[in-house]
């Protein structure tokens, strides 16, 4: 891969020693009964609050969490991630309950250097979401920052009053963990290394469409998993029972099917659909599932040999719903996998969800388990393994379920933000920085 594509000025590049510096962090993790369940957007901040803090700078972090109705929501308090922070800096980390006003003025003008204030979640306020100066002003003035720091990669693709607005204001530079995530993403995605296998999965297509465009067009092989991949049966006339699907997003799937099959007659290229599906009457694991042999039917003719395949070898049932692409198709996935230098991998091929008995793979999990095998396990026996790039949402909590962060090369912090990065989009966030000189 290429040189690095990062042109803002980063932390690396500024004199913050002494300043009183707001970062804009992305703490939007989930949270339970008051308890974060998912630390890693925190734990991969550290660097570059760490490296701020050793500035000797006063440190104010804002970030937002979830997508409240008004500061009456309990749930949405940034508190716990206070806590959390704290626990991991070693620190104490203070806390304002409001991310502009009095208590705010007064705890960040008290701040020492090395000190660290986090402001209570910014989407309390309506005008955040709005981009509206007066409130980016007001958040600037009340904490009397000096710099401005954007590390929060996942909450980039939003032109928001503490992305935007405030970035407008003062100096406003990127902090580690941004430069990481768009230069990582933006290498891969003009440059990578290849064969450059993608593998696109999860519930919606209509969150994807314009990723698998993109995809389409660069990678050697673009294989599809997931409740997404059922637009695509459909237009290829497969019957899918009670499988969820989007309607609306038909005539899309049908022309990235058309873009992609004209693809593959044109240049070295392929378009992979599942040719096998698990299904079952009920998603909790706890109805038999069977194998639907889509295409070969070669499951189907060994299932009935030496009889004719009966019609329900090969077609789902009207009361039945895919849940997992099935094994011909995993280990296919698989195939593709292991032969490349790149993959990119978003979105699940089955509901990994639903929890299987101790010990065993949840009943819908084991196509993700096969091709995660591919991606990172002893079977990908490559002589140098493939850069693995994660592309955000909730891949990344189950990456982190499995523990398997560390394996892969780059596991995004980012949802939509590395979406539209990967899209080829701009991020506004990302855009409104100072460039390097
Ligand atoms: C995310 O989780 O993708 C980011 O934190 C952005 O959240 P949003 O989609 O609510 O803007």
């Amino acid at each position: 891969m290429g040189q690095l594509a990062f042109n803002k000025k980063t932390i690396r590049e500024t004199d913050l020693r002494g300043k009183r510096v707001l970062l804009r962090a992305d703490y939007n993790v989930p949270i339970k009964n008051g308890r974060i369940t998912d630390d890693y957007r925190i734990r991969q901040s550290l660097p570059t609050v760490k490296y701020i803090l050793e500035q000797d700078a006063k440190l104010i972090i804002i970030s937002h969490l979830g997508r409240p109705k008004g500061p009456g929501d309990k749930e949405a308090s940034l508190k716990p991630v206070a806590a959390r922070l704290s626990e991991l800096l070693g620190k104490k980390v203070a806390f304002a309950s409001d991310c502009v006003g009095e208590e705010v003025k007064e705890l960040a003008g008290n701040l020492q250097g090395g000190q660290v204030l986090m402001l209570e979640n910014v989407r309390f306020h309506p005008e955040e979401e709005k981009n509206d100066a007066g409130f980016a002003k007001q958040m600037a003035d009340d904490t009397g920052a000096e710099v401005f720091v954007q590390d929060g990669f996942g909450v980039v693709h939003r032109a928001h009053a503490s992305t935007d607005g405030i970035a407008r204001l003062m100096l406003a530079v990127a902090g580690f963990l941004l430069e990481k995530e768009v230069d990582t993403i933006t290498r891969v995605m003009e440059d990578p290394a290849r064969p450059l296998t993608a593998l696109v999965g999860g519930a919606k297509i209509s969150d994807k469409i314009e990723v698998l465009n993109r995809l389409i067009d660069i990678a050697d092989c673009v294989a599809v998993g997931g409740a997404m991949a059922n637009n695509f049966l459909v237009a290829e006339g497969h019957k899918i029972g009670k499988s969820l699907f989007e309607k609306d997003d038909m005539e899309e799937a049908k022309k990235i099917l058309a873009k992609a099959r004209r693809a593959e007659r044109q240049r070295n290229f392929n378009f992979l659909l599942p040719v096998d599906v698990v299904v079952s009457t009920n998603i909790d694991g706890t109805k038999p599932t069977r194998v639907v042999d889509l295409a070969s039917h070669s499951l189907a003719d060994i299932e009935s040999y030496p009889k004719k395949p009966e019609l329900k070898s090969h077609s789902v049932l009207e009361h039945e719903m895919i849940l997992d692409i099935g094994p011909m198709s995993a280990y296919q996935f698989a195939g593709a996998i292991r032969m490349a230098n790149t993959v990119v991998w978003n979105g699940a091929c089955g509901v990994t969800e639903t929890k299987g008995i101790a010990g065993a793979h949840a009943p819908f999990e084991h196509a993700t388990h096969i091709v995660v095998d591919a991606m990172i396990g002893p079977t990908n026996r490559h002589k140098n393994k493939p850069f693995t790039l994660v592309g955000g949402g909730d891949t990344v909590g189950y990456v982190e379920q499995e523990g398997l962060v560390e394996d892969f090369s780059h596991v995004s912090t980012g949802g939509g933000a590395s979406l539209e990065l990967m899209s080829g989009h701009s991020l506004p966030g990302v855009e409104v920085l100072w460039n390097k000189d």
